[in-house]
């Protein structure tokens, strides 16, 4: 089912009845929007829906009496554009169900095996092929601290690790993963003790709501084993160095720019990834190994 299918079927089972009700006042109106959402939520769950009609208001019947196209013709422009906005919009914030779809699989769906290690522990799933991995982790294996932001991969909050690499999650569908590795926000701890970013984070007071946060912490994970690395940003000076790149406020601002604060934290977590940075390369001239 594809994402604007979900949020159709979402917005007409769970919500429009009492948000249509509200905003229109048309009950033939109000009855055809229905229908159609209806229409749009069966085509894509290949299952009928019940929906409640209501029987024609007096409103209508007025109306029909005074338009010239009689009975038929009983919505005027200004009401439909009105009607739509108000139902399109709804649809377009996720409104008013925001957490699209569940991740369980419907009995008799089409679902598909799943074997995934989720922070060291590994899965053994049937799912639905079509459900995104920042579904899979929030609604079916209750790891809420991976947040959906914008569903749309532009914020940065639903970041995880997979095999070492960052990814938006929300772009994810989690039938991709099988056999990977993914470490979220709840498996970096090690044994209650923070990592080195953790603890830059609270240092630095890189946060305020903090609803970024848990994206913010699994994106700077990887930078800095980018960093480490040497993989090249659109900011690294020289290309043809081989080793470690420098770390820089420039190299910090540009690696972490898929990750979007509301609050405006940003000088805190510069100063956390250089932080954590510091205390990384410390810990492993200590210990002789790396983070
Ligand atoms: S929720 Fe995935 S990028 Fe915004
Ligand atoms: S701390 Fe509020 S969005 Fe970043």
């Amino acid at each position: 089912m594809r994402k604007a299918q979900r949020r159709a079927f979402s917005v007409c089972s769970a919500g429009p009845v009492p948000l249509l009700s509200a905003t229109v006042r048309s009950t033939s109106l109000r009855n055809r929007i229905v229908r159609r959402f209806a229409y749009i939520a069966e085509s894509a769950s290949k299952r009928p829906l019940a929906i409640e009609m209501l029987p024609p208001s007096t409103m209508d019947a007025n109306k029909n009496s005074n338009q010239p196209g009689g009975a038929s013709s009983g919505i005027t422009r200004r009401e439909y554009v009105s009607a739509l906005g108000g139902s399109v919009g709804s649809i377009a914030f996720g409104l008013p169900v925001l957490d699209a779809e569940p991740a369980q699989a419907t009995p008799g769906a089409y679902v598909v095996p799943l074997t995934i290690r989720i922070n060291g522990s590994e899965k053994r799933l049937t799912i639905d092929p079509s459900v995104t991995l920042l579904d899979l982790l929030r609604e079916r294996l209750d790891l809420t601290g991976t947040k959906k932001g914008c569903d749309h991969g532009q914020c940065g909050a639903c970041t995880v690790l997979v095999n070492g690499r960052r990814i938006n999650s929300c772009l994810s569908l989690a039938v991709s993963h099988d056999g990977d590795q993914v470490t979220t926000i709840e498996g970096l701890a090690q044994g209650g003790v923070l990592r080195p970013i953790q603890a830059a984070f609270i240092e630095q007071d890189a946060f305020q709501c903090g609803y970024c946060t848990s994206g913010q912490i699994c994106s700077a994970v990887a930078l800095l084993s980018e960093l480490h690395k040497g993989d090249a940003s659109f900011v690294t000076p020289n290309l043809r160095r081989a080793g470690p790149v420098e770390l820089t406020g420039d190299e910090i601002r540009e690696r972490m720019s898929g990750n979007i604060c509301r609050c405006g934290a940003y000088p805190g977590i510069v100063a956390a990834v250089k932080t954590a940075s510091e205390a990384t390369r410390h810990a492993s001239r200590m210990k002789g190994r790396a983070l």
